[in-house]
Formats: C-alpha cells, sequence, structure tokens
C-alpha cells in the first residue's frame, strides 16, 4: 500500500484497498476505535439515528463485525478513509448488499474534515468496487429529509432521486438510485 498503516490483522486483506492518490480506502483495525470515536459527532448521530454517543467498546464491537464480514466476504464492506498527508482516518464508507444486484451505500466524515472531497472520492472509489467486485447493478443511497450535504452528494454521484420510504427511526428516508450501467466507466 502506498500509505499509511501496512499491519495486516487477523485476516485483514490488503487488496481490500482502494485508492486513487488522494484517499486511502483501508478496513479498519481495533486500534483505529479511539480516533473512530472521537470523530462521531451530533451532526452524524441525528442523521444515522443513534440512539445514544458511542462508547469505545461499541466503535470496537462495529470493527470487529467489519473485518468478520470481510473475512467471510459477507454482505457488508466497510473500509475507514484516511487522507495522505497528514496520514490519518478521516471518515468511513460501506457498501451492504441488499440482492437482486443492488448494494446500499453509506458515508461518513469526521467534523474537521468536512467539505475537503473526501466523502466524494471514497464513494467514487467504492462505487467503482460495487461494479467490478459485487457486480452491482444500483447503488442505493438513503439519507434522512433534511440532510443536504447526503442529498447534494448523492447527486453529485450522479444519482437520482426515486421516492422516499419510513426511516428505522419513524421518520423518512429520501432514496436515491445510481444505476451503474449508466455510469461512464474509467479508463
Ligand atoms: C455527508 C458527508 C459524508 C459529506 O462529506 P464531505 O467529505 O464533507 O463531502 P465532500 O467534501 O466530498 O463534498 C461532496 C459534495 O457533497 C455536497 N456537500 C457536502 N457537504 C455539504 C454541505 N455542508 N452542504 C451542502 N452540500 C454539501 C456538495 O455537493 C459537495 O460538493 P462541493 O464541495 O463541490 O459543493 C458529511 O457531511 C458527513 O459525514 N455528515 C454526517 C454523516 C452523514 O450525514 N452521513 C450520510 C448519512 S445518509
Amino acid at each position: 500500500m502506498p500509505w499509511g498503516d501496512t499491519d495486516v490483522v487477523q485476516d485483514q486483506m490488503p487488496q481490500h484497498s482502494l485508492t486513487d492518490g488522494v484517499v486511502m480506502l483501508k478496513l479498519l483495525n481495533l486500534k483505529d476505535a479511539p480516533a473512530w470515536l472521537a470523530g462521531e459527532d451530533e451532526e452524524q448521530r441525528r442523521w444515522f439515528e443513534a440512539p445514544r454517543p458511542s462508547q469505545l467498546s461499541d466503535v470496537e464491537q462495529f470493527i470487529a463485525d467489519c473485518q468478520e464480514s470481510w473475512r467471510t466476504m459477507g454482505d457488508h464492506r466497510h473500509w475507514g478513509v484516511w487522507s495522505r498527508d497528514p496520514d490519518v482516518v478521516v471518515g468511513g464508507v460501506d457498501l451492504r448488499a441488499l440482492g437482486n444486484d443492488e448494494v446500499n451505500l453509506s458515508y461518513l466524515v469526521f467534523p474537521g474534515q468536512r467539505r475537503r472531497g473526501f466523502a466524494l472520492r471514497a464513494t467514487q472509489l467504492v462505487v467503482e468496487y460495487a461494479r467490478t467486485s459485487m457486480s452491482a447493478q444500483t447503488v442505493i443511497i438513503k439519507m434522512l429529509t433534511g440532510n443536504e450535504s447526503s442529498r447534494n452528494l448523492a447527486l453529485g454521484l450522479g444519482a437520482l432521486y426515486v421516492g422516499d420510504e419510513p426511516s428505522d427511526g419513524g421518520a423518512t428516508f429520501h432514496v436515491f438510485n445510481l444505476r451503474l450501467h449508466d455510469t461512464p466507466r474509467e479508463e
């Protein structure tokens, strides 16, 4: 890997790293848990309908679950997003296979690191991964009504609004679809 921590833990497989030269997507390691926890803010909790602030043990369990899904090549594929200079984790991005050639895309960037293009770069990398490694035809992005940052990011990816549906917490999701066969392939 061109930068960042090259430790490989358990069955973490370095070939799952993705980069565009500006951001590096890598599997989270348990030792990233404090930095991940420090990156949580009220905005993130609101838009993910979190019932309470996370504790370190919650983050460690989340990272362990992510690692287990990678180990088994399960339906959930999560990456931490690292900036290059400084070499720090700035957020995360994930895909969940939904069946029917569909994947759900989700993302977050830590406060203080936003509006620097990290989310757009990271999501573009995993959309290409979804197409090439998960044979996805459609990427689905859902955000709560009022989440303008996420909505604009989805639009920037080329996704189209297709309707509303109830969220897990009883609010309303705007649902966007990105049809991959309509997306130009990178040369
Ligand atoms: C949504 C989020 C991931 C965007 O991350 P980011 O790294 O700041 O996004 P980028 O810098 O890559 O911005 C890409 C585009 O998203 C849109 N965008 C990002 N932040 C925005 C904001 N505060 N207001 C309006 N549009 C915004 C813009 O269209 C932007 O393109 P531009 O900078 O050329 O205008 C970040 O705000 C975040 O983590 N929010 C809290 C968690 C969350 O809501 N996750 C999504 C749940 S559905």
